[in-house]
């Protein structure tokens, strides 16, 4: 079938909308119409080169060229049609995009793990997660492949099972795609994987869709304070909304006044969620630190670089830690329904967190606008 996708060919271009063919689903697929796709920063990375695989690495996977691209990894949409063995979602079932499959059977999914699932191996290369092969093509014919094998900047796509969570009906399907990364992610990063405790000091670096996210978590986590960093007036107003106590401007900044704040003890948590993250902003996020402390890094560096600027001998001597995390380190399958559910009674914000919508055709505008920091969350709305 005909389906319109913004498409990304190369490097430092734009998004172009065009149309694209999408194939039936085969077995252990779902055909989707994504209705709400969210404008996340990691879809950023492709446009700026920070998550395109160098050469190397390409053929040692055995792909030829990594473009061209399908973005959009946030989203949420309607299920037209399922391949044979589809047993968890139905044909006109609301369902949420997770960006990590979860196969529910591999080691880290019988363990509690899903954000770890096997199935996201290769998920920016390649082909179907079922079985390698392609569904969509551009129009001279050339296989295109997808955002974490979603899509979601196509009107169609047809996706493995494995990535849909079914989700009630009557939730908006604008929550529904916040939660699916950028909610879950940010909320998954100060709850789960900093494990913020009550009476905590945490510092959120960075807020965008992640970041404001994080806030929201660190508060439902019962911390006394929560401080958001970010160089955007607006950024900062917005987390006070969510539940910021402080705000400033840098980390260079907020390093004083944290220490003054918590008479030298410096931050249980630090969240690094800046748009991009260099090495050498580790430096002022460890020194943000205590002694006992944690920092986790939910940000996204460019894929090559090797170098962070740690001290070491504070990293032992104060007894810290540092932490990666991918989907906020929560279980797809239970956490997404479970935030909705949060959203539901109230205690989750998520109406607050669009600050526009476009159309597809408006991506580039959309993009500029996270570029410019006017956007907390910028938000594609399919007619
Ligand atoms: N780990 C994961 O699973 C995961 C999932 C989704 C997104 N991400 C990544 O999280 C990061 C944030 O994504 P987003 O969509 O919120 O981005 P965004 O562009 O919406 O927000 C980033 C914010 O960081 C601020 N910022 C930039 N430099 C800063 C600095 N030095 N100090 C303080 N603030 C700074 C910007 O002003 C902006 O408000 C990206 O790298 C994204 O790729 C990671
Ligand atoms: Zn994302
Ligand atoms: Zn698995």
């Amino acid at each position: 079938m005909k389906s319109r996708a913004a498409v990304l060919y190369g490097m430092n271009q734009d998004w172009k909308v065009e149309g694209i063919e999408v194939d039936p689903p085969k077995t252990g697929e779902v055909l989707v119409q994504w209705k709400v796709a969210g404008m996340c920063h990691s879809d950023e990375h492709f446009v700026t080169g920070d998550m395109v695989p160098p050469q190397e690495l390409l053929a040692m996977m055995g792909v030829d060229d990594f473009f061209p691209f399908i973005g959009g990894h946030e989203g949420a949409g309607v299920v037209m049609e399922v391949g044979p063995g589809v047993t968890s979602v139905q044909p006109g079932d609301h369902v949420s995009a997770s960006f990590v499959p979860s196969c529910g059977r591999c080691r880290y999914c019988s363990t509690g793990r899903q954000n770890l699932c096997d199935l996201g191996a290769g998920t920016l290369t390649g082909g179907m997660i079922t079985d390698g092969t392609h569904r969509h093509h551009v129009q001279d014919g050339r296989a295109v492949k997808m955002m974490a094998k979603l899509g979601t900047f196509s009107e169609y796509a047809t996706v493995a099972e494995a990535s849909l969570i079914k989700v009630e009906k009557d939730l908006p399907l604008e929550c529904v795609a916040l939660v699916s990364c950028g909610v879950a992610t940010g909320w998954g990063s100060a709850t789960n994987r900093a494990d913020t405790q009550p009476g905590d000091t945490v510092v959120v670096v960075g807020i965008g869709g992640i970041g404001i996210n994080a806030v929201q978590g660190a508060r439902m986590a019962g911390a006394k304070r929560v401080i958001a960093v970010d160089p955007v007036e607006f950024k900062r107003e917005k987390a006070m909304e969510l539940g910021a106590t402080h705000t400033f401007a840098s980390m260079a900044e907020a390093i004083p006044a944290v220490m003054e704040l918590t008479w030298g003890q410096m931050a249980d948590r630090v969240i690094m969620t800046p748009g991009v993250l260099h090495g050498e902003m580790m430096a002022e996020g460890m020194s943000l630190v205590g002694k006992g402390g944690t920092c986790v890094v939910t940000a996204i560096s460019p894929m090559t670089s090797t170098e962070a600027s740690i001290n070491l001998f504070q990293l032992a001597m104060w007894n810290k830690e540092v932490k990666g995390t991918i989907f906020g380190s929560l279980n797809p399958r239970a956490d997404i329904p479970r935030l909705l559910d949060m959203y539901r009674v109230g205690d989750l914000k998520l109406d607050e967190l669009i600050t526009r919508r476009y159309s597809l055709d408006q991506i580039n505008e959309g993009y500029q606008a996270m570029r410019d920091g006017t956007n907390i969350r910028g938000v594609i709305v399919y007619d």
